[in-house]
């Protein structure tokens, strides 16, 4: 396991690029098993995650070869339909094979997820989903098994807006047969994305973008090649650094519409943002303002920059309240905060975050992906040295997050060896 090891108080400058979303490539992958063929995607970030994706793929019968950002995909000898536990639980999102093997083959066995580092996370709205499909669905020894015929199309309307059930019943109701309706869709951009792909492909969406989604069943898909979208959680968390540091940046390559909410919210705080067409330019003040935030589904402010505006107001002037409504229990970055510093205290799904005069390096543990950033973000603000523990969450997530933050003028390297 490697660690990070940071020297607080330089201010970030100069300009890095966003890779492409991990999100859209986690959603976008699974869906090239709706067709036999050969596929190719551009500006696919080396992550983690993605490695684990190609790999669950692999061992469906799927040849994958990549070359740096491009990945050639070639679903023509797809033999196994299961997504066993060993990958499901390193990866949640290896349940979107569920939609696109069940419509396709007409079997999926896919491993139940778990719970998650920050609480349970359900699948129920996957489930039932296939089965107003018309699937048969059976729990079983911890895998969703299920079988049809083929699909047929239906109303859904969902209690709750998900990105993952949205996606997996899209992929599930394009091959159906007529046209399914969701209602309470989820409007991501990377549900926007999987759309724009499946329509690439010939699948029939209408209302893209918005809660309702139509979709008219086909017989039959043909690979494509696609680009995937900036990723807007790296645009955001590079945002909030340099915000923390007093810093002034500009990040290129992103979709400034994906990160409005934040790009608002940090306007409040006081930094100072230029947008152009595909980039974004900051300049931050010594010290932010404070500014509450409650995580929304999109376009609100995104759950996954929750922990990293913690950060960002642990050392603003003054009181601010920071709610989660996507995750209830998402706070296991706070005390690791604490011993950063900050004066933090936690109530149900809030938390209250007084800004102090600055924060003093310590050693902090790592505990899921996005935790991990707000911790490296406190440790570029802090005083003296910090040392982050277990950042493979981070490299799940981040494309080579220490080498960007270094040509930013940040002091932080990379430590290997098993003990962290
Ligand atoms: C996706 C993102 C994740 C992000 C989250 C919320 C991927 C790979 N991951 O996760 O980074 O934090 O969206 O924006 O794209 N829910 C249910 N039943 C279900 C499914 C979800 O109750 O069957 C609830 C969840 O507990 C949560 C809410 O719906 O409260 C939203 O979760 P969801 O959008 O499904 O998150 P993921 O798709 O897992």
């Amino acid at each position: 396991m490697d660690k990070f090891i940071i020297h607080g108080g330089n201010k970030l400058k100069g300009s890095v690029t966003i890779s492409g979303s991990k999100n859209a490539a986690l959603a976008l992958i699974p869906a090239t098993l709706l067709a036999s063929g050969k596929y190719t995607f551009f500006n696919v970030p080396e992550l983690r995650d993605i490695s684990t994706m190609s790999k669950l793929l692999q061992s469906m019968g799927v040849e994958i070869k990549k070359q740096s950002t491009n990945l050639s995909i070639n679903t023509f000898r797809v033999n196994k339909f299961e997504a066993p536990y060993e990958h499901v639980k390193k990866m949640r999102a290896s349940i979107y094979v569920l939609g696109p093997l069940v419509a396709r083959y007409g079997y999926a066995k896919v491993s139940l997820p778990g719970g998650c580092a920050w609480g349970p996370r359900p699948v129920n709205l996957h489930i039932e989903g296939m089965r107003k499909l018309g699937a048969s669905v059976e729990l079983d020894e911890g895998y969703i098994i299920a079988k049809a015929k083929r699909l047929k199309a239906a109303k859904i309307m969902f209690d709750v807006s998900s990105v993952g059930a949205t996606g997996n019943v899209m992929m599930a109701a394009v091959l159906a047969k007529g046209t399914t309706v969701i209602e309470n869709a989820a409007m991501e951009p990377e549900i926007v994305a999987l759309a724009e792909f499946l329509v690439k492909t010939g699948a029939k969406i209408n209302g893209i973008g918005t809660p309702r989604l139509e979709i008219q069943g086909v017989d039959e898909l043909q690979p494509v090649e696609e680009t995937m979208i900036p990723d807007r959680i790296e645009a955001g968390t590079f945002l909030v650094a340099a915000a923390l540091t007093g810093g002034n940046i500009t990040i290129e390559r992103c979709n400034p519409q994906h990160v409005d909410a934040i790009v608002m919210k940090l306007q409040e705080a006081g930094s100072k943002l230029t947008i152009s067409n595909d980039s974004i330019t900051i300049q931050s003040p010594a010290s932010a303002k404070p500014v509450n935030v409650t995580t929304a589904i999109y376009p609100g402010f995104p759950t996954d920059m929750q922990a990293q505006w913690i950060s960002l107001m642990s050392v603003a002037k003054g009181s601010s309240t920071i709610t989660d409504t996507i995750y209830y229990d998402r706070f296991k970055h706070v005390p690791e905060l604490v011993r950063l510093g900050a004066n933090i205290s936690i109530n149900k799904n809030s938390v209250m975050v007084t800004g102090v005069k600055s924060l003093r390096g310590a050693k902090v543990m790592s505990t899921d992906l996005r935790a991990s950033a707000c911790l490296v973000l406190a440790g570029l603000a802090a005083e003296g040295a910090t040392e982050v523990l277990r950042v493979y969450h981070l490299d799940r997530g981040y494309e080579a997050l220490e080498k960007k933050l270094r040509t930013l003028g940040a002091d932080i390297k990379r430590v290997s060896g098993s003990e962290y």
